[in-house]
């Protein structure tokens, strides 16, 4: 029986799988692909998992380059949704497989490139998740993770999930800046590259993408103008777009890139 929380997180996902790569919706996470792959350097040799892969945009993006990928997602449909766009893309390299990124259903070492993206904030224990990427990739192999991140002040990072959380219920917590390169290194792994970037987000699409329901985006709208009337400051920066009216604010993305020791397994 799924939890409570697992049946939030299918059912946002059900309801956003078949927009969720809706250019008119969504341009930041297909456009900021370039950006992953430039860390994630990928090779004609490898064998990679993306963990938390949704519609696999980055499992099909790598897929040219590398030997084989699979994603592994907990919603059917967003793993439909994958499959069906791999399918008109004709990449035969891409798997897409329904498992939780918790237990990951892999054996050790399976993999050389081990990546999850946008997926930790919606775990209640993304740590757990980042040890099961670090058993899965083989000794000598790349885990990659990259998320939105809040700020390091408790406080400000506490607004900033509430905002998230009213878009999007599945949203648990976003980690901490600079707590991901911990976690990968706690699980042994060497952390090479650290990089982040501030991503400028249009408050309406970014609400219509998520399907949020009406009265918690009012809130939403609220707190943001409320913000840039002088009022309590919601962490998200939200600022007017160049024609003056419509609404904008700012997420951190930060990316971690690691590697297991050659000679650990
Ligand atoms: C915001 S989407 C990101 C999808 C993809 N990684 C990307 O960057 O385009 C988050 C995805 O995480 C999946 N997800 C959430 N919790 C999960 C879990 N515990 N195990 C596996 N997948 C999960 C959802 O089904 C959804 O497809």
């Amino acid at each position: 029986m799924p939890n409570p929380h697992e049946e939030r997180i299918r059912a946002a996902f059900t309801r956003q799988a078949p927009t969720f790569e809706d250019a008119r919706l969504n341009i930041a996470f297909t456009s900021s692909v370039p950006w992953l792959l430039d860390h994630v350097t990928p090779e004609a040799a490898d064998v990679g998992l993306d963990v938390a892969g949704g519609t696999g945009i980055v499992s099909r993006a790598l897929a040219p380059g590398v030997a084989r990928v699979i994603a592994v997602d907990s919603t059917p449909a967003m793993i439909a949704e994958g499959r069906r766009r791999a399918d008109v893309e004709e990449l035969a390299n891409v798997d897409f497989v329904r498992g939780t990124a918790e237990a990951l259903p892999f054996a050790s070492a399976a993999f050389t490139l081990v990546f999850t993206r946008f997926a930790l904030h919606h775990l209640t224990d993304p740590r757990r998740a980042v040890v099961e990427m670090a058993r899965v990739c083989r000794p000598g192999g790349r885990v990659v993770v990259m998320d939105l991140v809040a700020s390091a002040d408790p406080e400000i990072a506490e607004r900033q999930d509430r905002m998230e959380r009213l878009r999007d219920p599945s949203h648990v917590r976003m980690p901490p800046r600079g707590m991901i390169p911990q976690w990968l290194q706690e699980c042994g792994l060497v952390v090479d590259r650290v990089a982040d970037r501030e991503v400028d987000r249009p408050v309406r699409q970014w609400l219509e993408q998520a399907m949020t329901e009406e009265s918690a985006a009012a809130q939403v709208h609220e707190a943001f103008e409320a913000e840039l009337g002088g009022g309590a400051e919601t962490g998200m920066r939200p600022h007017r777009g160049t024609d003056g009216v419509s609404l904008w604010f700012h997420q951190l993305w930060e990316i971690s890139v690691a590697r297991t020791h050659p000679d650990v397994s």
